[in-house]
């Protein structure tokens, strides 16, 4: 894959590591396209990346998914990496919450079913460029969960599941699937909870370096080493996450 003049969708590109990411590979000579559901956050990231092409469209709403991919196909026909990075996760307890299916299926929609709909309605013309990638972000909880994020790290087990499927099926295509597995990252997301988490401007380089060497699994030290603890003793695993991970 080649470094620059690459065209790049990455959902949730108007904050944290979607920004991050859209920065950088921006600055590498790539076009880039963010998706947001938010205007004014969208507006922000302009003004701050150069260049930068953003649509908005809330990817828990089908409809406005597929008017998304209408919009591509039309505005965008290079486009050759699509970064699934965009997510939410609710903390609550399934006794007490009273917005329990609705937050369930927003989710699901958002964390699962959006990277897998756009990754097929995109197929198509992603096949067509000389090399392609759909890059999926995971998590850490898609091995370990949390005990109070329990469909957000089940979506996120499932993404890393279909991540792998997908990829044997590509195999003999020129589209890379491609997981990233962040460690814990200072953003929105995580604000108040957690420590020793990394910025997402270096989470993006480390993610540029290993994508365009090729790697299909880009995480760090800490994250492999979790990964490692829960195949050797995953009781030890289970209590670190379940003591607030
Ligand atoms: N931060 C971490 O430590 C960490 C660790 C592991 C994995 N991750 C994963 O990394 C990804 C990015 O997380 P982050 O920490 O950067 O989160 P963030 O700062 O909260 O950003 C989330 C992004 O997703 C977008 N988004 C959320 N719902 C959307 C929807 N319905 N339609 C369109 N866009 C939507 C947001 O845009 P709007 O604000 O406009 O909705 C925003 O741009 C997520 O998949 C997350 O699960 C994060």
């Amino acid at each position: 894959m080649k470094r620059s003049g690459n065209t790049i969708l990455i959902t949730g590109g108007s904050s944290g590591i979607g920004l991050a990411l859209a920065g950088k590979l921006t600055e590498m000579g790539n076009t880039v396209i963010a998706i947001g559901r938010n205007k004014d956050k969208l507006e922000k990231a302009r003004a701050v990346i150069s260049g930068l092409h953003t649509i908005t469209c809330d990817l828990g709403r089908p409809g406005q998914l597929d008017e998304l991919v209408v919009q591509i196909e039309r505005r965008f026909p290079a486009l050759n990496i699509l970064i699934n990075n965009a997510g939410l996760q609710y903390n609550y307890y399934w006794q007490e919450e009273v917005q329990l299916v609705d937050k369930i299926n927003r989710e699901l929609q958002v964390n699962l079913l959006a990277p897998a709909l756009l990754s097929a309605q995109l197929l198509p013309l992603l096949a067509r460029q000389e090399a392609a990638a759909i890059v999926n972000v995971t998590s850490a909880l898609a091995w370990v969960p949390k005990e109070d994020a329990p469909v957000y790290c089940a979506g996120k087990a499932a993404l890393h599941s279909l991540t792998q499927s997908l990829r044997w099926q590509l195999e003999n295509t020129r589209i890379k699937v491609v997981e990233l597995v962040p460690p814990l990252v200072d953003t929105a997301m995580t604000a108040g909870r957690g420590k020793g988490k990394i910025q997402p401007a270096a989470l993006a380089s480390l993610f540029a370096e290993r994508f365009f060497k090729g790697d299909e699994l880009i995480t760090t030290g800490k994250i492999r080493m979790l990964m490692g603890m829960n195949r050797i003793t995953p009781g030890l695993a289970e209590r670190m996450m379940r003591k607030g991970g």
